[in-house]
């Protein structure tokens, strides 16, 4: 019986000593020390020893038990360290990795001209003016000293909604409104950007597009007031080294009228493709407000004088930024609005 305890006690702490997680453990507890247990079934022969020999094998046996316990309780324990260890090393968070990082959107690269364009003009005490994107004939045409015939017309043939509403084909009708809204308070001194709209679409017209219309009107306004405005605009546009040029033009509403170059962006005067070897680059419409137009939006030509000039947005970016293709501005590629950031 005693080599038989001996032989138990061997067995079980190899056995338990031996399991690798906490369910096997609790298998071997009920294996050797459950009331159908080896231990227990061990003692329950116990009848068949000598009636001397019992005290002290029935103290070995509860000695064994007691020491069996012990054993499994500190496996299991070194079992459930090793668990919350590895569960630890699989979780820690590891302070010292850089982390994700998040994404950023960025302006849209015409966005970014706009802003840089309003930046240029508020700081000459320009303030920013607004108009509608659907106008009236009146607006659009009319005010502007462009009757229903005149052939200027089909320079911007347009969307009408009726014979009166049409999407407006340039900024100019906010010339009018921002006379007629102060009138006959002096200065104005507005610019205007935003959406306008023609039946235009190829690589470097694009049905919907964007402009910058400027108007000066007060008291001895001349056209050295515009050359000085448009020189200085181009130089914090494209560098200190831009030089402009004033070419004689026709507008309807801007008497006398001048179509505005830039030095050539890419070669710096000297001719080169892009400029087709002239040297320059056209940016604007500009000239003289024509009396007809002050007269309209209720100042007295005798009195006051002004400057106006409009400008293409997209125009601007393509030549800063060296793109081919006007479409690449409104077909959403992230491949192409990702480089501008
Ligand atoms: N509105 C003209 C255009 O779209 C440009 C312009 C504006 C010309 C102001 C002269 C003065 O072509």
């Amino acid at each position: 019986m005693l080599d038989k305890l001996k032989e138990l006690e061997d067995e079980a702490k190899n056995k338990i000593e031996g399991v690798s997680d906490l369910e096997e453990l609790k298998t071997l507890k009920v294996r050797y020390l459950g009331k159908k247990g080896e231990l227990t079934r061990l003692l329950r022969s116990l009848g068949s020893v000598p009636a001397e020999d019992r005290p002290v094998i029935g103290k070995k046996a509860n000695a064994l038990r007691e020491e069996l316990e012990r054993v499994i309780e500190l496996r299991e324990q070194s079992l459930q360290d090793e668990q919350r260890q590895e569960k630890w090393e699989k979780e820690r968070i590891d302070v010292t990795l850089p982390g994700w990082p998040a994404t950023v959107g960025q302006r849209h690269p015409l966005t970014m001209i706009i802003d840089e364009i309003k930046e240029i003009f508020t700081g000459l005490g320009f303030q920013l003016a607004y108009g509608p994107d659907i106008e009236t004939d009146y607006y659009n045409f009319e005010a502007l000293n462009i009757p229903a015939d005149h052939p200027a017309r089909d320079m911007q043939d347009s969307f009408y909604i009726t014979d009166e509403f049409l999407l407006r084909t340039h900024t100019s009708p906010v010339q009018i409104r921002s006379m007629e809204r102060q009138a006959p308070k002096l200065p104005v001194r507005i610019i205007c950007l935003g959406k306008v709209y023609r039946r235009d679409d190829d690589a470097t017209h694009s049905p919907m597009f964007h402009q910058c219309e400027g108007l000066v009107v007060d008291t001895d306004i001349t056209f050295a007031d515009l050359k000085g405005t448009l020189d200085l605009f181009a130089r914090e546009m494209f560098g200190p080294e831009q030089r402009v040029r004033f070419r004689p033009s026709f507008f309807p509403f801007t008497e006398p009228s001048a179509e505005v170059d830039i030095s050539c962006i890419m070669c710096s005067g000297k001719g080169c493709r892009t400029c087709s070897y002239t040297g320059w680059l056209e940016i604007l419409g500009s000239g003289m407000v024509h009396p007809r137009v002050l007269e309209v939006s209720g100042y007295n030509p005798r009195e006051v004088t002004g400057f106006a000039f409009g400008m293409g947005i997209e125009r601007i970016a393509m030549l800063k930024y060296g793109i081919g293709d006007l479409r690449l501005f409104f077909s959403n590629d992230l491949r192409f609005l990702k480089q501008f950031s």
